[in-house]
Order: C-alpha cells, then sequence, then structure tokens
C-alpha cells in the first residue's frame, strides 16, 4: 500500500452514503381466483402502493460497524439489499466505495441447481474474482464452511446452516471492504457463530466496514459502534449503540 493509499486515521473517508431513499412495493390483495378472472385486465383496485422505505439517508465512513435494527417489516433487508445493489431504489440513490460482500437472507445468491463448488465459483465472479483467484482461495473457503464433502451436493439440499455456512466462507475470503450481514448468522450452530464472530471482529481490526442486522441485542451491543434504528421504513434514531437499543425498544411501544 503506498502513503496516497493508506487509509486517514483521522479523518476516514465515507464508504456508504444513501441519500433519502425510498422504495415502493406495490401490493396486490389477493381477491378470489373468479372475481380475478372477471376483472381480468380491468381492474386496478386491489393494488395499492407501499412504501418500505421512506427517505432514508446515512453515511458510514470507513471502519465503521453500523447495527441497522428495527421491528419485523421495518425495512432493514430492504435497506441492506438496496445498499448492496440486488434491488434499485425508487428515489433517491446510494454511493458506495470498495468491494461489497452480502450475506443476506438465506439463498439470496446461490443458484439452487448448482452444486456448493459450482456457486463458489459464480459467487467469486460475481464479486469480481477471476477463476484463478477463486482456484486459489477455494480449500480456504470449504475449510471454513467446515461442508466437506457436501461441497459437489446441490445446494437445494443443503440444511439453513449449510447454506449460511457456505455463504459466509465465501463472503469472509473475497477481501471485501464492505461486510452486509442481514441476521442469517443466527442459524449456524453454536462453534460457527462462534467462529463467524472472530471472524468479523478480525475484519474490524483491519478496518473494514460492516453493517450488520440482527435482532440481539447484547449481539448489536457487543459488535457495533454506532446504530441506525428503522421504524416503519424511516430511522428514528442514529446515534451511539446504547441509545440506540433503548431507541428500538421505544418503537416497540409505539
Ligand atoms: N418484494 C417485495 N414485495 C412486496 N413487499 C415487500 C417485498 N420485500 C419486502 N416487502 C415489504 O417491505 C417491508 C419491509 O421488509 P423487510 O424485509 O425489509 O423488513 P425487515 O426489517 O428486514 O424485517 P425482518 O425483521 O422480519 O427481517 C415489509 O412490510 C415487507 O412485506
Ligand atoms: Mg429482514
Amino acid at each position: 500500500m503506498n502513503t496516497a493509499m493508506r487509509p486517514d486515521i483521522q479523518n476516514p473517508p465515507v464508504v456508504i452514503r444513501t441519500s433519502d431513499v425510498s422504495k415502493r412495493f406495490i401490493l396486490r390483495k389477493d381477491k378470489a381466483l373468479k372475481e380475478r378472472i372477471v376483472n381480468f385486465g380491468r381492474s386496478q383496485k386491489h393494488r395499492s402502493d407501499f412504501w418500505a422505505l421512506r427517505d432514508v439517508a446515512f453515511e458510514i465512513t470507513a471502519g465503521t460497524s453500523v447495527g441497522l435494527v428495527g421491528a419485523n417489516g421495518s425495512g432493514k433487508s430492504t435497506m441492506l439489499k438496496i445498499i448492496g445493489g440486488i434491488i434499485q431504489t425508487d428515489t433517491g440513490f446510494v454511493e458506495r466505495r470498495g468491494r461489497v460482500a452480502a450475506l443476506l437472507e438465506l439463498g439470496a445468491g446461490f443458484h439452487p441447481d448448482l452444486t456448493g463448488r459450482e456457486n463458489v465459483y459464480l459467487n467469486g465472479s460475481i464479486l469480481g474474482l477471476s477463476q484463478k483467484q477463486t482456484a486459489e482461495y477455494f480449500d480456504s473457503i470449504v475449510e471454513f464452511s467446515e461442508i466437506g464433502e457436501f461441497i459437489d451436493t446441490q445446494v437445494k439440499f443443503y440444511s439453513s446452516g449449510m447454506y449460511v455456512r457456505l455463504a459466509f466462507a465465501i463472503a469472509v475470503h473475497v477481501d471485501p471492504d464492505i461486510l452486509l450481514v442481514d441476521e442469517v448468522l443466527a442459524v449456524g450452530d453454536e462453534p460457527f457463530q462462534a467462529k463467524c464472530m472472530n471472524k468479523i471482529r478480525e475484519f474490524q481490526r483491519d478496518g473494514r466496514t460492516i453493517v450488520f442486522v440482527s435482532h440481539s441485542a447484547p449481539q448489536i451491543e457487543d459488535l457495533c459502534d454506532r446504530v441506525v434504528v428503522l421504524s416503519h421504513g424511516r430511522i428514528v434514531y442514529d446515534g451511539e449503540t446504547e441509545g440506540g437499543i433503548a431507541a428500538l425498544r421505544r418503537t416497540f411501544k409505539g
């Protein structure tokens, strides 16, 4: 790393900036089949807009670990997918710097009919690695995942824990600058969760940036320097961790 590339510790750069991000989903209220056939092509009546995110704006500087929390349905996974570039915004935009590895909802990023091995190569190429680079990491990925000979099984036959093991192993091997983690670690068994937490701490020491979605307050307190609380798609708190957990609990009451 030359001097120009060395991170400025005093003044870390912004690596994620979301500017007034809103995301709308169209809800189709399911009417009886008969009614749908009768109204075929004519009725827009049972469509309604639903804003999963409204004017979400924040900046994350390099080397920070931010906990993104909120009640079920508050928009956390939607926000992570937008940061990861997996879905588009309806208004606003996201700027990112560096390579992003995302551990999103279960199975996202894997092709069910391909084997674990094929998915490692597929994910490697999506994340910008050459065949050769992925080949170099391959054994280490399989070793970290501990899924052994199942690496040559189609991932549709994997258990939830096996999915996450392989996905996490890939994510941490592609040398990401930004790691997005959506809850998924909860399905790993205790030893694997501990191994993942150690890896995440190592990432923090390396100065990488982490956005961590979790319903576990102790985990958030343990890992995060900052907490952003979403409620019905809006930010209701952005600040230090202890205050964030208290703000989160207030959203459950109101
Ligand atoms: N593809 C979609 N189509 C329609 N609605 C969607 C879609 N994806 C998400 N939503 C809705 O957007 C809202 C936010 O969902 P999201 O998955 O971001 O919540 P969350 O905060 O991650 O919740 P949880 O804690 O349960 O994981 C929910 O009401 C959900 O039903
Ligand atoms: Mg979610």
